[in-house]
């Protein structure tokens, strides 16, 4: 099928990529010259495994192009709307200003019987409105959120968990329901739950999901506080309500916390609609996951205040990781950078290291020193504190190898990544989250 994508982004970039690896013919469009100069060529804008692969397999087969201009989009039978929806400037809505303006260049070379699918993540109510702005073209709008997550993009969208798919009421909207199920075909299985259903529905599954996994995180964050005053431990208390089934292992990471593009965003656009339309006392909770997700923070500042005594003033410490989380360059919202700068702020001497982010935070907080060295990072420091938990140091860094690199011999654990049992065997005073 002939398809395009607009807004080549994180999302869009993976969503072009993936669909030209699975047989489409496929135009990726975006306004900026950079962007879709760097995927012509077949240059990854960001770290994603496997993404750089598939692109130049799409390019040199000739089924995926890049462009700037709306006018090459005209053929295409899907348009995917895949550009940022970020949380707006001195608010906590999302900002809608890239959609409206992907679909006002849209709109001159829209077909009769095309379909525009959206795919950025919206407020609820927003792809009725869309719809409404498409109408008089003959077009048809459908809402198809996107689940994938970072460092995992590419398998996520060529092996979704489920679609979800949000049309119209009528034939037209049937109609829709099945050129996506044949957009799909090869990226899912016969057994893929495709679950068709109204746009806001659709709207709001994807923010749920988000603000779901984010209250799954906050809460046993917030027990890790309670674990802190009680000599309990979290890590135990998160394995034991794993094993209940309906409860489950995963998101329940105590550490310093969520970050991302995603998640802090979603949560916070969710509140916002809910009060825009009079129900925000439903998600009020969320604001208290927020506020626990960004205490987590204070407390790793707080620790590596008590460790040196009561103050970092040029103190050296050593950060590792920048990353939001491990395989990604993202630093967007990253805890664990947010770290760094505090610590920089009161006066302490931070050298931050990650195996792939250190450019991207280079460029939104130049103020700090980096290095892709771990050993240059942990070279005299006194404090390490592991904020991202890349293999490079959950699995690869030994005790004593860092022992004889540092000058002090005080680690903080932001991620309950390390064996307590190893580095305090190797003399260091270990202090997890919630960790006894
Ligand atoms: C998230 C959703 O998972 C994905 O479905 C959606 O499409 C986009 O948002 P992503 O932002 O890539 O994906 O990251 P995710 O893996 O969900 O992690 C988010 C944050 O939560 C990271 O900072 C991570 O370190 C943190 N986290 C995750 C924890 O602190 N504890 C956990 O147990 C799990």
């Amino acid at each position: 099928m002939r398809l395009s994508v607009i807004g080549c982004g994180y999302l869009g970039a993976v969503h072009a990529a993936t669909m030209a690896s699975i047989g489409h013919d496929v135009i990726g469009i975006d306004v900026d010259s950079a962007k879709i100069e760097s995927l012509g060529k077949g240059d990854t804008p960001f770290f994603e495994p496997g993404l750089e692969e598939i692109l130049n397999e799409g390019l040199k087969s000739g089924r995926l192009r890049f462009s700037q201009d709306f006018a090459d989009a005209a053929d295409a039978d899907v348009h995917f709307l895949a550009v940022g929806t970020p949380q707006q400037q001195g608010s906590d809505a999302a900002d809608l200003r890239f959609v409206h303006a992907a679909l006002d260049s849209l709109l001159p070379v829209l077909r009769e019987g095309a379909l525009v699918v959206g795919k950025s993540t919206v407020p609820v109510g927003t792809a009725e409105d869309l719809a409404r702005r498409i109408e008089h073209t003959g077009a048809t709008l459908v809402w198809n959120p996107e689940f994938l997550r970072e460092g995992w993009a590419v398998q996520d969208t060529l092996a979704p968990d489920r679609i979800v798919v949000g049309v119209p009421q009528g034939a037209a909207g049937a109609e829709a329901a099945d050129t996506l199920r044949e957009v799909y075909r090869a990226a899912s299985t016969p057994t893929t739950p495709f679950i068709v259903t109204d746009y806001a529905t659709s709207e709001l599954v994807k923010v749920a999901a988000n603000a779901f996994l984010a209250t799954k995180i906050s809460f046993i964050n917030a027990m890790a506080e309670i674990a802190e005053v009680t000599g309990a431990d979290v890590s135990t208390l998160a394995d034991a309500l794993g094993h209940d089934t309906r409860i489950g292992r995963r998101f329940l990471g105590a550490g310093i916390g969520f970050g991302g593009g995603c998640l802090p965003k979603d949560i916070r656009a969710l509140t916002a609609r809910a009060e825009e339309l009079g129900v925000g006392e439903a998600v009020a909770f969320l604001h208290e996951v927020d506020q626990i997700n960004l205490r987590r923070r204070d407390r790793v500042v707080q620790l590596a205040e008590a460790s040196l005594g009561g103050s970092v003033y040029q103190r050296r410490i050593a950060v590792l990781g920048a990353a939001f989380k491990p395989h990604s360059d993202d630093v967007r919202d990253s805890p664990g950078l947010d770290i760094a700068v505090r610590l920089h702020g009161l006066g302490a001497d931070v050298i931050v290291t990650d195996p792939a982010a250190t450019e991207n935070a280079r460029q939104r907080h130049p103020q700090l020193t980096y290095t892709t060295s771990l050993d240059d990072a942990l070279r005299d420091a006194e404090i390490m504190i592991l904020v991202t938990e890349w293999d490079e140091y959950r699995r690869e860094l030994s005790p004593t190898h860092a022992a004889s690199l540092m000058r002090g011999s005080y680690v903080i654990d932001g991620r309950n990544a390390l064996d307590p049992v190893d580095w305090r065997g190797a003399g260091f005073e270990y202090q997890g989250m919630g960790r006894r």
